[in-house]
């Protein structure tokens, strides 16, 4: 077990939290302690009157529940929070008895969001920030800058904006700056990938249901609009957003009122669009997928992420910083980057941008054997990625498509093992392939 330090405000992780859940709540201005129930020589952590406990439960629950069980000794009025998981939820019962003393239980591991609500809501003073905002949104290139420069101005304009930008751009991240410096800074932030939901829970999900509205339907369930009130809806991959979901977001926008599926009454709700895509919704809307009356609602004001690609200067300060934020918890020889590593992250033309850095400087962090990252623990080399720094546009995309061909070949044309070499989705690579008239078929 992690020592933590004795005073300000911690979370202690009962078990063992993923790489993201860990590094989420750091990034979220968490200091974390993980009490992992395997260990025999494990101690309770000391934490000081401020803590909270996340009780992962989806493994070695019995055990998770004696640690908190320690905790609460030491910690009589700390908040809990339980973790479990749909697919294995809790049936022993000496577990399940301690289940209605947490303060909420989260479906966990994909709902971090979740997560971080529950967190936001536990009284005090809230998570003390890494980053003010919007300089969470690290960099100091020239686009970085005049991004930061919109989001100050669109913040006080009660108006929709979407925020267009390729994979791993940081759409969502850039939402969440505006929704901060923004006067609803103190009401919910609901991001909701449109992208992930069924067809057929869309609806439910933003709009809510009565009771009996549909089969399954056992009771009421209130959407993310209306439990939003007062805050912002963020809407990403607005794009896949079915026709009838889209109609209905428009009514929102006009006229500020939702009606849940098998009501008919219209409830006035006050909350602020945020809408993301990373397709062209203009094409979207010439090929009959999108509303245009709704595009042109949610276009009003606009943001462009940069892909990393044209941030000059930003790939050094963003590895830094990731890696810095990774050795907050872990204790990795890594402290910088050699200089060939920071020459191969320049010339890399980042399909997967903020994200993909962030995912290779961790696994190279953690591989490391010596102080200075090299090119090879970032599984980056030297002269795939070189490129002409003035005519840095068609060198990175050719840079892009070499190394996306590179990796094809590699993963000898399996689209799933390419995507986990890149660090991208599959979606992402199918998204390349398409970009630069790569035909799949003729190459293999
Ligand atoms: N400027 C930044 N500083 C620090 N971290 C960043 C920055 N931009 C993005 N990130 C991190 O990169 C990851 C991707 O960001 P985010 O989810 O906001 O991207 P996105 O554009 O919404 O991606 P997608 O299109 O896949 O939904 C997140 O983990 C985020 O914390
Ligand atoms: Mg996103």
């Amino acid at each position: 077990m992690s020592r933590g330090e004795s005073t300000g405000r911690c979370v202690v992780w009962v078990g063992r939290p993923s790489v993201e859940e860990h590094f989420g709540l750091i990034r979220a201005g968490w200091r974390t302690v993980v009490a992992d129930p395997a260990r025999q020589d494990a101690e309770l952590p000391e934490c000081g009157d401020a803590t909270i406990a996340v009780v992962d439960l989806r493994a070695s629950a019995q055990a998770a529940v004696r640690i908190l069980a320690g905790l609460r000794e030491s910690h009589p009025d700390m908040t809990w929070i339980g973790l479990t998981s749909v697919r294995t939820p809790v049936r022993d019962p000496s577990v399940r008895h301690v289940l209605p003393h947490a303060f909420e239980i989260v479906d966990g591991p994909s709902s971090f969001s979740a997560l971080r609500r529950a967190l936001a809501r536990v009284p005090g003073d809230g998570p003390t920030r890494i980053d003010d905002q919007p300089s969470m949104l690290t960099g100091t290139s020239p686009a970085i800058r005049a991004l930061s420069q919109n989001i100050r101005k669109f913040a006080p304009v009660e108006l929709p904006l979407l925020i267009t930008g390729e994979t791993g751009t940081g759409k969502e991240m850039a939402a969440r700056a505006l929704h901060q410096i923004s006067s609803r800074s103190d009401r919910p932030f609901a991001a909701i990938n449109c992208g992930a939901l069924p067809a057929n829970l869309v609806q439910s999900e933003l709009f809510g249901h009565e009771r009996g509205a549909f089969t399954g339907a056992t009771a009421r369930r209130i959407g993310h609009f209306e439990s939003a009130d007062g805050g912002i809806v963020f809407l990403d991959e607005i794009g896949d957003l079915p026709l009838d979901a889209q109609t209905n977001l428009l009514r929102v926008l006009q006229e500020g009122t939702i009606e849940r599926i098998g009501s008919c009454q219209s409830i006035k709700v006050d909350v602020r669009v945020l809408a993301a895509t990373h397709v062209d919704l203009e094409k979207a809307v010439a090929q009959g997928r999108f509303r245009e009356d709704l595009f042109y609602r949610l276009n009003v004001l606009r943001l462009r992420m940069p892909p990393l690609r044209e941030r000059q200067g930003d790939i050094e300060l963003l590895a830094q910083h990731f890696l810095d934020t990774f050795r907050e918890s872990y204790g990795t020889r890594a402290r910088a980057f050699s200089a060939n590593a920071r020459k191969a992250m320049n010339a890399f033309a980042w399909p997967g941008n903020v994200r993909e850095l962030m995912n290779r400087v961790q696994r190279a962090a953690v591989i490391a054997e010596d102080a200075l990252i090299t090119p090879e623990d970032l599984e980056l080399s030297l002269d795939a990625t070189a490129g002409d720094r003035d005519s840095l546009g068609s060198a990175r995309t050719s840079a892009e498509r070499e190394a996306i061909v590179d990796c094809l070949r590699a993963s000898a044309f399996n689209i799933s093992e390419c995507a986990r070499r890149l660090r991208v989705s599959r979606v992402t690579v199918y998204r390349l392939c398409k970009k630069h008239q790569l035909a799949l078929d003729q190459l293999r």
